[in-house]
């Protein structure tokens, strides 16, 4: 059964009188998450993959734990499909860099991406000579598959698509997105920073080449994150770094990389992070992604109704509540977004994010935004009257 008022207890930070509404930037780490860290510094601190000592031999052992809770978390077959990375903006950097591209071919993605989808794949198709096509969306988010058809051909690369926008919260059909771009033979590659942490995740059943995300938006620290690599696609991918770690042999003139996943994790890699995310993956799990879905929906319904119901605010996304997850953005009549933030902040106690979150594509052609929006994004630790005071306090600002 979830039960909110127990899973807030897990969150000291909450004690700070803070309504936090920003977890689409970054979410809060339960007790159990922090302590394994501590656990790591405290108990066993040393290098991975390296020492026989008995330190490094259990920092190794949580080390590969952690890969497991990830994979499982996601639904990869294994732990070798998932490769540790700082964050989701490495995972995407890490496949464009990979990419083997041939002047004349095309990388699609959308219009709705966080820059991190988006400039990524304009630098790399520049360097290329290749073309970046831009998938539009309706103004709550929503394609028409047609358009994607359109789009993706023989000469497609890779797609490269969100599966939460961070701006509309609107939810992408990724996968019917994946087999479009599956019948050209282009690879598929999912930013999942907005949806790993809020919806269930398969990426068999999505069918995606790679699926990137971050551990500090899904309860984990901040310099975690990971990089589903399907069985396909291991051996092809090519590593951003290498170096120590990442080696099977090394002579005086040649190199063999090590077997994934510590092919493509050069370096002392960030342990006690990784570590943390593991065991936040094992909390959520323990909570039940269904149960962190369906609390989401009810909190992400009452707040982009409410807020629609607030005369003068402007709320942008999906008005159905089954097409959205807890991220809303909105404006308030024609005040600037970010004296809205400082107000809830300074006035209200409540924790929000504006501008334009990352996604200026989106803002300049979809809604002509330039100042951006205010956004609102829940998490499963907040309750109904903390969506209550936000929009208490947004009809307040709004009355002037
Ligand atoms: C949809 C989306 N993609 C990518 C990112 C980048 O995430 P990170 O900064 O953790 O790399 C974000 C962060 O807000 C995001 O919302």
């Amino acid at each position: 059964m979830f039960d909110v008022d127990l899973i807030r207890r897990d969150f000291p930070i909450l004690r700070k009188g803070v309504t936090y509404l920003d977890n689409a930037a970054s979410s809060l780490t339960p007790e159990q998450v922090v302590l394994k860290e501590m656990e790591f510094y405290r108990e066993y601190r040393a290098n991975v993959e390296r020492g026989v000592h008995r330190f490094s031999q259990r920092a190794s052992e949580e080390y590969e734990a952690a890969h497991e809770h990830v994979a499982d978390f996601i639904g990869a077959p294994s732990a070798e499909n998932v490769a540790m990375m700082r964050n989701t903006t490495e995972g995407l950097n890490l496949v464009a860099n990979s990419l083997d591209l041939r002047k004349g071919e095309k990388i699609v993605t959308t219009v709705i991406e966080h820059h991190s989808n988006f400039i990524t794949w304009l630098r790399v198709a520049r360097k290329h000579g290749c073309t970046v096509e831009v998938v539009r969306s309706d103004v709550e988010g929503k394609f028409d598959m047609g358009d994607f058809e359109k789009v993706v051909d023989d000469s497609t690369r890779l797609v490269a698509v969100t599966r939460v926008s961070n701006v509309l919260g609107c939810i992408v059909p990724v996968k019917e997105v994946a087999a479009i771009a599956h019948e050209h033979g282009a690879l598929v590659v999912e930013d999942g920073a907005q949806g790993v942490p809020h919806l269930r995740t398969d990426v068999l059943d999505s069918g995606v080449d790679f699926l990137a995300f971050s551990g500090h938006k899904m309860l984990g620290p901040t310099g975690s994150g990971g990089l589903y690599i399907s069985k396909e696609e291991l051996y092809q991918t090519a590593p951003l770094c290498i170096g120590g770690g990442t080696i099977a042999d090394v002579s005086i003139d040649d190199y063999e990389l090590a077997a994934p996943p510590l092919r493509f994790e050069a370096g002392t890699p960030a342990i006690a992070q990784v570590i943390g995310l593991g065991e936040a993956c094992r909390y959520l799990e323990r909570v039940g992604m269904e149960a962190v879905e369906g609390w989401d929906a009810k909190l992400a319904k009452r707040l982009a109704e409410g807020l629609n119901e607030i005369e003068d605010v402007e709320v942008y996304g999906p008005i159905d509540p089954k097409a959205r997850i807890g991220i809303v953005s909105f404006n308030v009549g024609d005040l600037n977004p970010h004296d809205v933030a400082l107000s809830l902040d300074a006035d209200y106690d409540i924790a929000v994010r504006s501008g334009h979150h990352c996604a200026l594509p989106l803002m300049k052609e979809l809604f002509s935004l330039p100042e951006g929006t205010v956004r609102a994004s829940t998490y499963l630790y907040n309750t109904v009257d903390e969506v209550e005071r936000l929009l208490g306090a947004v009809e307040d600002i709004s009355r002037g």
